[in-house]
């Protein structure tokens, strides 16, 4: 079987480890005196926020008083936050001990002369009182949030149990512009606080080490592979994923490479940039030298002009700066995918 895998979302077989990444969101939430309780992912399409948030969650899941609620950003979440909870039979026991009547709301049994609860926040409200009462921690996370109806009724709420100081934690994914506007909305400036984790490329050591082993190549082959996918974590996957199938060297799938990168996420990523963004972008990507003052001047823009949409391509993880004054691209191969388009 392809030990690589190109599906989103699903946690590899071959993960290349994001240890401190890792350690920092698990620690920070589970410390004793947690350091955040709220705390976000962001990064561009196929950097493995999806995957990265899995494995906190599991990691966590692994202490019992930890119980990890997973949330569409795409549905009411204080309710299904409220059908979640009420569906864990450990929970039940302690809803149904504090006499919690849930059966209005189709979350539990009726008990004797206990009035049911007809409202969900109040529902949900007392089930967390009951909860941080007896020691567990509730950890809700909600993959690719938006500044949606439903995130922001539940984010505002979420500042509600914080202030009451229930024992309930927030991991939020996103891309960098979803996340920006939702913690710019009014009433969400608690957001703004919240610690942000970008998704950093992965260590070319440990992605070459990986396809040595798993292709039993040299070790300088191996490192020239892992030069092509700049520890972009899609990429990583397409280039041994197509060198397994293929059952050949990396320069005789390059072309595939680009293909499958170009249909399933540049073109994504290119739709969703402005046109001054493109125009940043092509800028960067016919400039010979790198360097920021060459880009500019041929990106037809102003100093001033220029600066945001730099920016802007550099917040959403399109580029990075390594070094003072000079600029490239984070994705690999993207010069080459930007030169092959049709341009407006
Ligand atoms: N640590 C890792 N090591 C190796 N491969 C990884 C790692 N993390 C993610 N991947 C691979 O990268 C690809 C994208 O991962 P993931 O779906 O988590 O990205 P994402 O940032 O959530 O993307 P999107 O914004 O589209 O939801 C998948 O093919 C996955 O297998
Ligand atoms: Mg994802």
């Amino acid at each position: 079987m392809n030990p690589f895998s190109l599906s989103f979302g699903k946690e590899p077989v071959n993960a290349i480890s994001r240890e401190k990444l890792l350690n920092d969101i698990v620690e920070g939430f589970c410390a004793d005196n947690p350091e955040f309780q709220v705390c976000m992912i962001t990064g561009v399409r196929g950097s493995g926020k999806t995957v990265l948030m899995t494995e906190v969650s599991n990691e966590i899941k692994k202490d019992k008083k930890w119980i990890v609620a997973e949330l569409s950003p795409e549905r009411d979440i204080l309710h299904a936050l409220a059908a979640e909870l009420s569906n864990q039979k450990e929970l039940m026991q302690i809803f149904r001990d504090a006499k919690l009547n849930l059966s209005f709301l189709g979350f539990g049994l009726e008990i004797d002369a206990e009035p049911p609860i007809t409202d969900t926040v109040v529902a949900l409200d007392k089930m967390l009182d009951q909860l941080t009462r007896k020691g567990k921690k509730l950890l809700i996370t909600i993959d690719e949030a938006v500044s949606n109806v439903h995130v922001r009724e539940f984010a505002s709420q979420f500042q509600i149990y914080m202030r009451k100081n229930y024992n309930i934690f927030l991991l939020m994914t996103g891309l960098y512009e979803r996340i920006y506007e939702l913690q710019n909305e009014k009433t969400l400036t608690f957001l703004y606080r919240a610690p942000k984790f970008t998704m950093d490329p992965l260590n070319a050591r440990l992605v070459a080490k990986k396809y040595q082993q798993i292709f039993s190549i040299p070790s300088g082959e191996a490192e020239k592979m892992a030069d092509i996918v700049k520890g972009y974590p899609y990429a990583y996957q397409v280039l041994g994923y197509l060198c397994y199938k293929r059952q050949c060297s990396y320069e005789e799938v390059i072309d595939e490479f680009d293909a499958y990168l170009g249909e399933y996420v540049y073109d994504k990523i290119w739709s969703e940039m402005s046109e001054k963004d493109r125009k940043a972008a092509k800028a960067t990507a016919d400039s010979l030298t790198g360097k920021i003052s060459e880009i500019r001047a041929l990106s037809d823009m102003s100093s001033e002009e220029f600066a945001v949409y730099r920016n802007r391509l550099l917040k959403k993880g399109i580029v990075i700066s390594e070094r003072y004054g000079y600029l490239q691209f984070v994705l690999p191969r993207f010069a080459e995918y930007i030169n092959g388009i049709h341009l407006y």
